[in-house]
């Protein structure tokens, strides 16, 4: 691939390390994230424009602290520090880093701060404005050839700054939302300081990655596993455009997707110049699937069969010399970083049987954020529902419903998600959630439908919003919302005589009920 002038985020343990990242490709900067400890040589290889040191949990002064190696600093390439990297960078230039002495010197949360204007990093803003801090350490004495260049009330060195040698150093976040001028300040850094290219568009990301495959893949046959989810199906259309009938896309109908939704796959891809196998699977998971109850042996049993047919399909294909994979860039950040990432466990095509062998695996989304992915599936013509989709769980409406899967349920199920999916999208309220569904609980109890009783099931509707899915909130849905989808469900669905709506945040629950 042709190097686009390109930023390098080196990565000292920082919780937001990937935000910073989004935050410069927001720009269209092309950054990478690679460990602090990453070769002098690698990094020279890397051609950085610039180079930012992320924050971290640590003190400088604590033994065996996160370092880089110091050469960096000769290299004549401009260097922003955040947080830890910005006290990192002054240690290792012969500053003194120290402990904040009292309470009020260590600071947390939003800070009014004042900027000196003349600094590169804040020139063109105001004065003052609110920054986030979060450090206990501060920079106790600036290394030769430093100033300072903003202070808050508790804290003189809120920014420090070389312009000569255009080292920048700022205690507090940019990245992180609360800094009112944070992306200014990153773009007076990317643009002002490094003179970074913005250059980093989906358009330009196709060309390379399509004229790269073609050149990897030549004459040879892929196969992806495709779920409708948005990784593989971006995943698919890159690829399709790449090699066109070389790929194999292989869509496991377990019978547990929501309602209509293998069709609307079928529907999309049948109609791309890509190889489509659908296969029928739906009776064979719901036999292994009777009269078990307990979520993880369900979960295991689905991942088991997934793999017998994906087994399956692969052998009466003959030879496929690659297996694509809907990898995107968090899973190989987290992962180690540049490592080749292993095949994701929860990723539906986890644990590849021995016998089946590829040349190679292909990750065309591996440097791809989520939001870029989904802007790719635009760029290459996907429907807007495809691609907007929200996350849906490998073993799909099985860990919906709660106790056994029958036939029975998920017809009851899949109606009920509708009227809800239905609703949200007729109350302009789609968006106010990152994820929301109906499941089925085990839950009888008594009604009165007509003159009858009834003693039915009640489904519980669920609506989250969260940025990374591992803390969620429950949305506050509007109470004649949810009469609406309340009323629709207990008439259109048989076999329902209740609603309830989830009021549990993760922690301590889930997101999924099992
Ligand atoms: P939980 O229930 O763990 O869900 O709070 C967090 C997010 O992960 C999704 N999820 C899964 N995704 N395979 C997947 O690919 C799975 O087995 C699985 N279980 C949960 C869930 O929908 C939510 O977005």
């Amino acid at each position: 691939m042709e190097q686009n002038r390109r930023i390098l985020i080196l990565d000292f343990g920082g919780q937001y390390n990937q935000l910073i990242a989004r935050r410069v490709r927001e720009q269209h900067v092309y950054c990478e994230v690679h460990p602090c400890t990453m070769p002098l040589a690698e990094i020279l290889a890397f051609d950085p424009a610039g180079i930012i040191f992320t924050g971290g949990p640590h003190s400088v002064y604590e033994p065996g602290a996160p370092a880089a190696d110091p050469a960096v600093f000769t290299l004549g390439i401009p260097v922003l520090g955040i947080c830890y990297g910005c006290q990192y960078m002054a240690a290792a230039l012969g500053g003194e880093v120290a402990p904040a002495q009292s309470a009020s010197a260590r600071e947390y949360g939003k800070t009014p701060t004042v900027f000196e204007t003349s600094c590169t990093l804040f020139s063109g803003l105001p004065e003052q404005s609110i920054t986030w801090m979060s450090h206990g350490d501060y920079i106790a004495r600036l290394p030769q050839g430093f100033v300072f260049a903003a202070r808050s009330a508790a804290c003189p060195s809120a920014a420090i700054a070389d312009e000569t040698r255009r080292f920048y150093g700022v205690q507090f976040h940019p990245e992180v939302n609360h800094t009112e001028q944070g992306r200014a300040i990153l773009a007076n850094i990317l643009f002002g300081a490094c003179r970074a290219a913005a250059d980093w568009t989906m358009e330009d990301f196709r060309e390379k990655s399509v004229r790269a495959l073609r050149e990897k893949i030549g004459d040879g046959r892929v196969l992806l596993a495709l779920s409708g989810g948005v990784d593989s199906a971006v995943c698919a259309a890159l690829l399709s455009e790449a090699v066109g009938r070389q790929l194999i896309c292989v869509f496991v109908d377990h019978g547990l997707m929501r309602k209509d939704e293998g069709d609307r796959i079928e529907a999309v891809f049948s109609q791309m110049d890509l190889c489509f196998i659908r296969v029928d699977a739906r009776r064979r998971f719901l036999k292994k699937l009777s009269g078990v109850r307990k979520p993880e042996e369900k979960r295991k049993i689905i991942g088991t069969e997934f793999i017998r047919v994906f087994e399956e399909e692969s052998r009466a294909l003959g030879t496929v010399e690659y297996l694509a994979q809907g990898t995107i860039y968090p899973d190989v950040i987290e992962s180690g970083g540049g490592k080749a990432a292993v095949i994701k466990s929860h990723h539906n095509v986890g644990g590849l049987p021995e016998e089946v062998r590829f040349r190679g695996i292909l990750e065309p989304l591996r440097l791809l954020f989520k939001d870029e992915v989904r802007s790719l599936g635009r760029t290459l013509g996907l429907p807007e529902d495809l691609v907007t989709r929200q996350p849906f769980p490998g073993p799909g409406l099985a860990v919906r419903i709660i106790g056994s899967v029958t036939e029975k349920k998920l017809a009851m199920l899949r109606e009920a998600d509708a009227v809800f999916r239905e609703e949200m999208t007729a109350s302009g309220l789609a968006e106010a959630a990152s994820q929301y569904f109906a499941a089925l609980t085990n839950l009888r109890s008594v009604g009165v439908m007509g003159d009858s009783r009834s003693y039915d099931l009640a489904v519980v509707l669920r609506a989250v919003s969260t940025e990374d899915f591992m803390t969620a909130d429950w949305v506050r849905l509007p109470y004649d919302l949810l009469d609406r989808v309340s009323s629709r469900i207990v008439n259109e669905v048989p076999g329902v005589n209740r609603v309830l709506y989830d009021i549990t945040s993760k922690p301590p629950a889930t997101v999924e009920l099992e």
